[in-house]
């Protein structure tokens, strides 16, 4: 069957189409139906099978004879280190570490906040909590210990699993008292912390709170699988919305582990035992969906870097550890080749490897831009597919399902919607519009397997946030258009949301923090265009009347505040201050504008400006921080 015959097959019969993807999971019991609706446009998948994530990612391959295969390849250019655990060894590490977890009271439906960095410990941490069916949340290592703090309070877990340091190229990324520092600051105080004491710096242990990964699964038990209902949140990730609240995005288990494998034939074509190389982080989706869950519940062997794209040591590691491992299918993100690129736009470093072991490189979290496909396309000789998808659905929305059929590609488009989504452009009043012409991108509910139900403790924030604007549609916050062919075009998005290096950051949460600042009035962050991030986020400050502190003191104080606050990798460097920031009547800051004028691009003047000579006013401003260029 070719990719239309199979989006029709579900089409015509969607529920009979996901109970078919189901029957590759191991159930402890099989779900008698697909779909629940639970009413008020609220769905749930495989709601009465019971089943256990662990199980389906790790034991089930080890009785299928699988367990002398490598389940996960480490390799940390930082750090010079290299290593491989077979499925038998992860069966062995993980039943261990959730044994002691349980040990210690962690039960089904405790949450445990998981804050390391890629290391294979992440993984097991995370499948040590599936196997007990307690709730994991995992942080990224480049927020800050107050996002850590927010974090904390929403999922309020029973347990912290951390590492003792991260490693970035040149420093050393201390986890431990930032870890500290945010229990420090949180209302929620875990039972107790789990410490992956690394080479590379020993932690100073809590005594009676802190305890060290390895001493604390001293003599314990082996935990078992527990199964759990099909609805049951196999884990929650925090992701950026308009405000500094992140939206605790549920994912839940059984949907989750039908839709990810059902993906990795169908879209990313790989096999059982192919290597599989996702190159982002276990902080992000991808890294939950293809770092962990995909690639192991299908099989295959994962691989977890430690490392960039460039510099570590050269812009030829990507290629290095493809040819290295046999890597068949390769995922990263634009900004990722666009940093390579640019260190090697000849590609010299790609000759130096015999990569014949590739077959399709696949690019998201970003717009992937034509110049930067097409170099990959040049360079590689391979399928290079852009797919759009979001933490709230887990897995693509639309791409090229390789393992179906090669549609052709037109650059610049994530190509078609893959089955399980019917989206729909619509324009302000919820009307379809033309194809080819922009509009919001909806997609008509039920969304299918695998994708967010509901936000962790926060129904009204899900509904007003993705529901309500369009009724009977979940509203993705991405415009674009559809073309005559029935290809998607992502263009931008319709909210405060900015993407920094592939990246998901709310600039409304940059704006809480600057606000924050003694001698700010009024602030203003907008995202503007960068060549190699994509976006950068760039700040606008009104000082209070009478501030003496001279400007320039305040901006290098609030790049500060931002970066503690949130992290380095809000990549908060451009900033400036302002007289007066350009507004409606009615008071609202013409961000989109503002955005318009630092990237030169034409903008027609809003009809509602209060006063149009501000506009003159921040475009000597963003001609100072090197934007808005004639
Ligand atoms: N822990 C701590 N700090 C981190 C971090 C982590 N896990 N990840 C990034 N940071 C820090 C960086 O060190 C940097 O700090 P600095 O301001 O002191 O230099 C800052 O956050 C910004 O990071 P980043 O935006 O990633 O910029 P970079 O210059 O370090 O690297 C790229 C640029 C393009 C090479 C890099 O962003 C990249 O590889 N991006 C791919 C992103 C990706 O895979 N996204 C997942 C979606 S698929
Ligand atoms: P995240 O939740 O971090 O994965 O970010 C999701 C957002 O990133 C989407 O809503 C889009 O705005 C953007 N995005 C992800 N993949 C793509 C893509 N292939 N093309 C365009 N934008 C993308």
């Amino acid at each position: 069957m070719g990719y239309q015959e199979v989006y029709d097959s579900w089409k015509s019969d969607p529920e009979g189409f996901w109970m078919d993807a189901a029957e590759a999971i191991d159930w402890d019991k099989k779900p008698s139906k697909a779909l629940t609706d639970l009413g008020d446009n609220l769905y749930e998948w495989f709601a009465d099978g019971m089943v256990n994530t662990c199980w389906n990612a790790v034991d089930r391959h080890v009785e299928a004879g699988r367990g002398e295969q490598t389940a996960i390849i480490y390799d940390s250019p930082i750090t010079h280190t290299k290593r491989e655990v077979t499925f038998v060894e992860l069966r062995n590490r993980v039943a261990n570490l959730a044994g002691a977890l349980r040990a210690k009271g962690v039960e089904k439906g405790d949450r445990v906040i998981i804050y390391m960095p890629m290391i294979p410990e992440a993984l097991e941490a995370m499948l040590a909590c599936a196997r007990l069916g307690a709730v994991h949340s995992v942080v990224f290592g480049g927020f800050a210990a107050n996002e850590l703090a927010v974090r904390i309070d929403d999922a309020k877990p029973k347990a912290i699993i951390a590492a003792s340091c991260g490693m970035e190229p040149g420093r050393v990324v201390h986890y431990k008292p930032l870890l500290d520092g945010a229990i420090e600051l949180s209302n929620h105080k875990p039972d107790f912390c789990v410490v992956f004491q690394r080479e590379q710096e020993v932690a100073e242990l809590i005594e009676g709170r802190d305890f060290n990964w390895h001493g604390f699964q001293y003599g314990v038990e082996p935990a078992e699988c527990v199964p759990v209902e099909g609805n049951h949140p196999a884990y929650i990730l925090y992701t950026s919305g308009t405000t500094g609240q992140p939206k605790g995005v549920i994912r839940p288990t059984g949907g989750h582990l039908v839709a990810l494998n059902w993906t990795m034939k169908n879209l990313y074509n790989v096999d059982p035992g192919d290597v599989f190389w996702a190159a982002s982080d276990v902080g992000w989706v991808v890294g939950h969906s293809y770092i962990t869950y995909g690639p192991l519940v299908h099989g295959n062997t994962t691989i977890v870097f430690e490392g960039k794209p460039v510099g570590t040591p050269d812009a030829g590691t990507f290629w290095r550890v493809i040819s290295e491992y046999k890597v068949k299918s390769f995922f990263t993100a634009p900004t990722a080749f666009r940093a390579v690129k640019r260190e090697d736009p000849k590609g010299e470093f790609v000759g130096k490897y015999d990569l014949s072991c590739l077959k399709a490189v696949y690019l998201a979290g970003e717009r992937a831009d034509p110049d930067t496909i097409t170099w990959a396309q040049n360079q590689l000789k391979v399928p290079v597919i852009d797919h759009w998808w979001q933490t709230e659905t887990g897995w693509a929305i639309a791409g090229n399902p390789l393992g179906i059929e090669e549609l052709p590609t037109k650059l610049g488009s994530p190509a078609k919607p893959l089955p399980g989504y019917d989206v729909r452009i619509l324009d302000e009043g919820g009307n379809p519009v033309a194809p080819n012409e922009m509009g919001a991108i909806a997609i008509k509910l039920p969304l299918p397997p695998g994708t967010l139900p509901n936000l962790w403790n926060a129904e009204e924030r899900f509904k007003k946030s993705y529901l309500e604007h369009f009724p009977g549609y979940y509203e993705t916050g991405d415009a674009g258009m559809i073309d005559e062919d029935g290809y998607l075009y992502i263009m931008a998005r319709t909210d405060d949301v900015i993407n920094v290096a592939g990246h998901r950051l709310s600039t409304g949460g940059m704006e809480e923090v600057l606000a924050n600042h003694p001698d700010v009035a009024e602030c203003a962050v907008i995202g503007v265009t960068d060549q190699l991030k994509g976006q950068l986020p760039m700040g606008f400050l009104c000082l209070n009347a009478g501030t003496e502190k001279p400007d320039a003191d305040v901006v290098k104080e609030c790049v500060k505040l931002v970066r503690e606050k949130i992290g380095p990798v809000a990549a908060f460097k451009l900033c400036c201050v302002v007289d007066r920031l350009p507004k409606t009547r009615s008071g609202k800051i013409l961000r989109a504008t503002m955005v318009k004028i630092a990237d030169s691009e034409a903008f027609k003047m809003p009809a509602t400006i209060d006063d149009p000579a501000i506009l003159d006013e921040i475009k000597v401003a963003l001609k100072g921080l090197g934007y808005a260029k004639d």
